[in-house]
């Protein structure tokens, strides 16, 4: 039997490290008798407007929400196109259909492992009314060559920044031969406040995650703002005054409280999951058969993944467990492969290639360097 332990995530070292200060907050809750949006969400929703600086922050039930309700209010309806990435979560595109849109793929660059900037517009047709770039891992995606597509063809943005709170755009990539004004003006933002919408998931596996679900949707825009806020609570501006369909997704104080904590820490932590990651491409530097994530500073590393060559990722993987090593596949299936767009979209050849090469390695701001040695030290031993 292996001695060796570590998992793909553990939240548990996180939670003893804030325990007091989580308890304290819940308890304040307990006792405030108001559990459903109220004073602690408006609170946190001005704190993390404020870290931020996004001149709305809405609360909801989830990230997925977020996507929903942030496409509805930026106007998207049936039979309006998306553009996204083919390689995502699956409530990516899901959010697309939901609102009666069509997602439409493009593929993404091997190197950040998102959306190719250079293809996007291939894509557009006269219903393509938006672009959901996916800030995937952490890493944001090339907002400037985004942004200049989107103006150029009036087009709106919406950031999925489910895996990215805290990610600052620190420029693209690839190099884009876009204006100098344009860029400056997003370096150094968070992403979530550079396209029209930003939605955040709190799911509690997240860079900022609650201990249930929770999400939240943040705009510039002050129509986009009032808008959101009317869907999440059934389409009412005030209450029994329903204006338009929309949904049952608050926020819970309880959430709102433990996040409020959480928000305190964060840049901490994603100082630490920058290290994690420093320390293991570091560790894997040089060897053969796998090629480590680019680093650059506006990264949070959601995950660490890596691309192993060769056909070999699902033994390395299988290898890896039985050594007591979790490592996960995000995402084995491209969501235009998954059976409801199967067959309806071009091939997006880098896209599904990513898919039989990624590997994401245990990571947590705590993970310790000797475990991040071992892990190291086992991928090496199976390439
Ligand atoms: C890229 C991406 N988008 C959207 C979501 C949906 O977030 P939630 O699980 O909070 O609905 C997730 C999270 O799982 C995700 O990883």
């Amino acid at each position: 039997m292996s001695q060796i332990n570590i998992p793909i995530l553990d939240l548990k070292s996180q939670y003893q490290a804030i325990k007091a200060e989580i308890q304290t907050a819940v308890n304040q809750v307990l006792d405030s008798g108001q559990f459903i949006l109220g004073p602690v969400v408006k609170a946190f929703e001005t704190d993390v407007a404020n870290y931020l600086g996004v001149k709305h922050a809405i609360g909801v039930n989830s990230g997925t929400d977020a996507l929903v309700i942030g496409l509805r209010a930026m106007g998207i309806v049936p039979g309006d196109e998306v553009i996204t990435t083919p390689f995502s979560f699956f409530a990516t595109a899901e959010s697309i259909s939901m609102v009666g849109a069509t997602p439409v793929f493009v593929d993404i660059q091997a190197d950040s492992f998102n959306i190719d900037p250079n293809l996007i517009e291939a894509a557009i047709t006269p219903k393509t009314k938006a672009i959901m770039p996916v800030h995937l891992y952490g890493n944001p995606a090339a907002m400037t060559q985004i942004l200049e597509i989107a103006a150029k063809h009036n087009l709106k943005v919406i950031e999925d920044c489910a895996q990215a709170f805290g990610a600052v755009y620190k420029g693209d990539s690839a190099g884009c031969g876009c204006g100098e004004a344009a860029r400056d003006r997003i370096l150094g933002s968070y992403v979530g406040t550079i396209g029209d919408v930003g939605a955040f998931s709190f799911f509690p596996t997240k860079n900022l995650g609650a201990y249930g679900d929770g999400g939240l949707i943040t705009t510039n825009d002050d129509q986009v703002a009032e808008t959101a806020r009317m869907l999440r609570v059934h389409g009412a501006k005030e209450r029994y005054n329903n204006l338009m369909l929309g949904y049952n997704s608050r926020l819970d104080a309880m959430q709102a409280a433990i996040l409020q904590v959480k928000l305190r820490h964060i840049d901490g932590w994603n100082h630490q999951r920058q290290q994690v990651a420093k320390t293991y491409s570091q560790l894997l530097a040089g060897a053969d058969g796998v090629i480590v994530p680019k680093f650059s500073e506006g990264h949070v590393f959601h995950q660490y993944t890596v691309r192993v060559l060769g056909g070999k990722r699902d033994q390395v993987k299988q290898a890896l467990a039985e050594a007591g090593i979790g490592a996960m596949i995000y995402y084995p299936i491209p969501q235009d492969k998954l059976p409801i767009y199967l067959g309806l979209h071009a091939e997006n050849p880098v896209s599904n290639q990513l898919g039989q090469e990624v590997l994401s390695l245990p990571m947590w701001p705590e993970l310790a360097s000797a475990q991040i040695e071992t892990v190291a030290t086992a991928l090496k031993s199976q390439l």
